[in-house]
């Protein structure tokens, strides 16, 4: 990479991303995606804000001490006590960084600090100079920079590089910017504090509310900056953050023009996404650049005749590249154990063998149904595979009625604990009359808030992929369950998601009816 400048790729999924309204992590399935990111290659896995509650204190303590390789960092408030969250949370980590904010900008300053500017400067001089003493790294993020005065801005951030900041972000908190007025507000900063980009790493955080993200964060780059803060698929509070796929590929594919390079393992970024949007719950749409299932698709017969011809006529990236496998038809029912054995490699999953025999049972029976299995259906079984809960509440059987002028109803069995049982209900539909059922059973007291259904594949005999999101004792939590019958999958995602429940927190449970 000779003369090119390497741009750190900060990445905020954990964080910022898990901000994003519907999405919530357990430890443990953040533990996962942080272990995909270090695969990923990110230069900073920000993996939480370690004093918002006890589970993120656990979770980023658990990333610290088992993600060796990037730096972990953790977000704290401008005050002593989440800055000593921090500090303990980030105990064992290899490489560690406290990322410190505070709000500059004169309507934050005005009504949600009622602090002046003077205030401000004493709290950033006096909370980064007192965290310097633990910690090496220190990152500062001067709330909604963008809407901060310019000079005010700049002092603000001279008063953080002179108490020990050692990165300065520079967040565009609310979407708000434009490319060439980030470019020069960036170039601007760079002159009042010529060590930024150099000694001093210069970052950028850009939000999404205009869909812009990705294109400031580009020309913050292209101006002088070389951390970029971005998330998976691009989740994050809101319209979501500048998407790290979007971001690493831009860099690559225009290598030509922007002259810099990440570090970013671009053959992992498929698995990531799909990790990402399995275990947030937070389908990725499907004409999303880079990630989305028709990123890749040549409908039209032309662009079809091109890429035949010459792939690069309508293709500027190569799927294989980002970890696609590039080819169309799959696996079927006549496949053997081999041939699945090395599709699941080149899709990257690694199984113990008691997984991937698992996996075989019900790739075959998906076989069954299905005359073609796609990537995306193995993957789904996989993911399924990986994600394995124990099946405290198992369906045994399942009988839904739905015809004109009755009102629907169902039948479920399931299996607890060894035995058998089950419960008849009606409801407003099919799901819903399976889903009172099943409660007449588990008797969890779950209220349904979010309930989405998409084919995981294309056809008559497409996998269906249902994700719903329950709260069960003021906690909420995802489920997620696939079936080629979308009523099954719809049982599946609501047991799924007690299952967990069971899993990490019987107690919240009550316990099961007599039925
Ligand atoms: O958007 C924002 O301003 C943030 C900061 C905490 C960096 O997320
Ligand atoms: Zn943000």
């Amino acid at each position: 990479m000779a003369g090119k400048r390497k741009i750190h790729i900060f990445d905020t999924t954990l964080r910022d991303g898990e901000q994003s309204p519907g999405a919530s992590l357990t430890p443990d399935e953040k533990l996962k995606i942080a272990r995909q990111l270090e695969r990923l290659n990110v230069d900073v896995i920000e993996a939480g804000f370690p004093a918002s509650s006890l589970g993120e204190m656990k979770a980023v303590s658990m990333i610290a001490e088992s993600v060796r390789k990037p730096v972990i960092c953790g977000l704290s408030r401008m005050i002593p006590r989440d800055i000593d969250a921090c500090r303990r949370a980030l105990e064992r980590a290899a490489k560690k960084r406290l990322h410190v904010f505070l709000a500059t900008s004169q309507i934050h300053r005005e009504f949600k600090l009622k602090k002046n500017k003077r205030e401000i400067l004493a709290m950033v001089a006096q909370q980064i100079k007192s965290a310097a003493k633990d910690f090496k790294q220190i990152e500062f993020s001067p709330e909604d920079a963008s809407r901060t005065e310019r000079d005010f801005l700049a002092e603000t951030v001279r008063a953080a590089i002179h108490a020990g900041a050692t990165s300065i972000n520079i967040p565009d908190t609310v979407g708000y910017t434009v490319p060439q007025e980030f470019t020069d507000l960036i170039r601007f900063l760079i002159k009042k504090n010529p060590e930024l980009g150099q000694k001093v790493v210069l970052s950028v955080h850009c939000h999404n509310d205009l869909g812009l993200a990705t294109a400031n964060s580009l020309a913050a780059v292209l101006a002088g900056a070389n951390q970029v803060e971005c998330t998976v698929n691009g989740i994050g509070e809101r319209a979501g953050n500048a998407s790290l796929e979007e971001i690493a590929m831009t860099i690559d594919t225009r290598a030509d023009f922007m002259n810099c390079y990440t570090d970013i393992k671009l053959s992992e970024i498929t698995k990531a996404s799909r990790l990402v949007s399995h275990l947030t719950g937070m389908v990725v749409q499907p004409n999303k650049a880079i990630v989305g299932r028709n990123a890749f698709w040549h409908a039209s017969g032309i662009h079809q005749d091109g890429v035949l011809k010459k792939r690069q006529t309508y293709e500027i990236m190569d799927p294989k590249k980002i970890g696609l496998s590039g080819s169309q038809l799959m696996l079927g029912k006549l496949s053997g154990k081999h041939a699945f054995e090395v599709r699941v490699k080149k899709l990257g999953f690694r199984l113990a063998s008691k997984e991937l025999d698992q996996a075989f049972v019900q790739f075959k029976t998906l076989a069954d149904k299905k005359k073609y299995i796609f990537d995306e259906d193995l993957e789904a079984i996989l993911q399924n595979e990986i994600a394995k809960i124990p099946e405290t509440w198992k369906l045994m059987s399942m009988k839904v009625v739905s015809e004109t002028s009755v009102k629907p109803h169902a039948q479920i069995k399931l299996s607890y604990e060894g035995k058998a049982k089950q419960a008849l209900s009606t409801g407003d539909g099919p799901v819903d009359a399976c889903y009172k059922a099943i409660e007449k059973i588990v008797n969890s007291k779950a209220k349904l808030i979010h309930y989405g259904l998409q084919s995981v594949t294309s056809g008559k005999d497409a996998l269906g992929e249902v994700l719903v999101k329950l709260e069960i004792g003021g906690k909420e939590v995802t489920g997620r369950g696939t079936s080629t019958d979308i009523i099954e999958a719809s049982v599946r995602a609501y047991l799924f998601a007690l299952n967990k429940v069971s899993a990490n927190s019987p107690r919240a449970l009550s316990q099961p009816s007599s039925v």
